[in-house]
């Protein structure tokens, strides 16, 4: 009998604010899905779409892009322009076959701890009923297999 589906999604989240929130909700004893494996850097603006394409490669059937709400960014306007990367991103996701739906985008500060531990439920959920993603690491594998001599 085969294991049930188990996603795994990566979260990319800002030290200041969602990555703070999941700190709370941890200390908060809010239960999450343990599917999430978090990546924490300076903030969203730093987050290249060269990031979320590894992840899907490596391995993740869904991404989390997380980071502080508008207006609250500790670099002034680093959220800002990855909402604008993201949504560039999104067009170009979805010429290459990757379902857009893999990919969260969302605000969440240092004191929403109960919005990280639902937001994460929601998606984990979200991912599974969308099952184990395959096509992207075969097109990925098949492209840099080595050549045959
Ligand atoms: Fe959090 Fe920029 S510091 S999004």
């Amino acid at each position: 009998m085969s294991e049930p589906f188990e996603p795994k999604i990566v979260a990319f989240v800002c030290t200041y604010c969602t990555y703070a929130g999941a700190d709370l909700a941890g200390t908060s004893r809010l239960k999450y899905a343990p599917n999430i494996r978090i990546v924490r850097l300076p903030c969203t603006g730093r987050i290249s779409p060269m990031f979320i394409l590894k992840a899907l490669q490596k391995g993740a059937d869904g991404v989390l892009v997380s980071g502080c709400h508008p207006g609250d960014c500790h670099f002034t306007h680093g959220n800002f322009h990855a909402r604008r990367r993201w949504t560039v991103f999104r067009a170009l996701l979805s010429f290459t076959g990757i379902p857009v739906e893999r990919i969260k985008f969302s605000w969440i500060s240092a004191a929403e701890g109960a919005k990280f531990a639902e937001f994460v439920n929601t998606l984990t959920e979200e991912i599974r009923s969308l099952g184990p993603f395959e096509q992207y690491k075969e097109l990925i594998n098949e492209t840099e297999a080595p050549a045959s001599h």
